[in-house]
């Protein structure tokens, strides 16, 4: 498996009515205990660039919150897991709250977890989310997303974006059939910015209304941060430039002024991908999820083009021929 996606039942919110349910639990303790148990179980099938995104509630009791995404995340580190994100999925709509002395809650935590040991070493297609949003810059940890209407008969689907960007984000679009290993993508700067972006808009006209070349844009690049004020104080990289590219950098400088480092971290663009040396075919990453409930994460994956898997104490009949 290169990812799992998944939503287990929350401590005593809702009752499945299997004796081997998960969420029932006496005290959030041996839930959160239960949990990473659970997750431990995970270890075996996951490739050493897996991730595990979990998605967790908290409950209240007798009035006040038990804190179990909280302990969750203290309790997977001493389990061995890494954390990579905590995710706060936000909701702008949600169930009325009837109480007159809280708020309505409006979040719920995601991690983002692996057990490789360097940051480096799992995967992330930090490209592929952002794209997917239309965005050059990196999305973020807080996801404003609207809870799913149910397509079918299971009380707690979540939404497909959440699997879906997670899915974007930690599941290789192609991994080697014989090592495992995933591919990662090579990447080059354009001369295009993000037009979302005024300021990146404003840089753009003035790079053309001024004639600048793709010279200039080379040389504002090698110059980067070192040329921006405080950078300059503190770097000493920029006597590494030949003469003509700070040059050209400064006439750059002089026709964009305030703009200029719109240029010096330039959206990237998608040129290949890298991989291993096997030469064996490649083929899609697989997702698992292990509590797939109406199976929205495996629906996902597959429109996606990965592999997919799920399990449930119960499987819906319509699911029985996808996972
Ligand atoms: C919150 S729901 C998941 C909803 C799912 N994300 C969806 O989109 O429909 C939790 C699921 O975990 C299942 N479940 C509870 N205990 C389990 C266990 N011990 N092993 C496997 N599945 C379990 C329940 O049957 C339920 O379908």
């Amino acid at each position: 498996m290169d990812l799992i996606v998944t939503s287990p039942p929350y401590w005593r919110r809702r009752n499945y009515g299997h004796p081997k349910q998960l969420g029932q639990e006496p005290t959030p303790e041996a839930y959160v205990e239960a949990l990473v148990e659970v997750l431990d179980g995970w270890r075996h099938v996951l490739r050493p660039h897996a991730s595990v995104f979990v998605n967790l509630g908290d409950t209240y009791r007798d009035g006040f919150l038990m804190g179990v995404p909280a302990r969750f995340e203290v309790a997977v580190r001493q389990a061995g897991w890494n954390v990579a994100n905590h995710i706060v999925w936000t909701k702008s709509v949600g169930r009325p709250e009837p109480r007159p002395y809280r708020l309505a809650s409006r979040h719920e935590a995601i991690f983002h977890l692996t057990l490789a040991r360097r940051a480096t070493h799992y995967f992330f297609d930090l490209f592929a989310l952002s794209a997917d949003l239309g965005r050059s810059a990196n999305p973020g940890d807080v996801w404003d997303l609207h809870p799913a209407r149910s397509r079918s008969d299971h009380i707690a689907p979540f939404p497909p974006e959440l699997a879906r960007r997670a899915i974007l984000v930690a599941c290789p679009e192609r991994v080697c059939t014989s090592c495992g290993r995933p591919f990662t993508r090579r990447l080059a700067p354009t001369a295009e910015l993000d037009p979302s972006r005024p300021q990146a808009v404003r840089a753009m006209e003035l790079f053309r209304q001024h004639g600048l070349t793709d010279a200039h844009l080379a040389a504002i690049r090698a110059v980067g941060i070192s040329d921006a004020g405080k950078g300059k104080a503190l770097q000493n990289g920029a006597g590494r430039n030949a003469e003509h590219v700070k040059e050209l950098a400064a006439e750059a400088k002089k026709a964009l002024g305030g703009y200029f480092r719109e240029f010096t971290f330039a959206p990237k663009r998608h040129v290949g991908w890298e991989g291993c040396d096997c030469g064996a075919p490649t083929t899609p990453g697989t997702v698992l999820d292990p509590f797939m409930g109406s199976g929205t994460t495996l629906r996902v994956a597959q429109e996606l083009g990965r592999h997919a898997r799920g399990v449930d104490l119960v499987v819906p009949d319509q699911l029985k021929t996808v996972h």
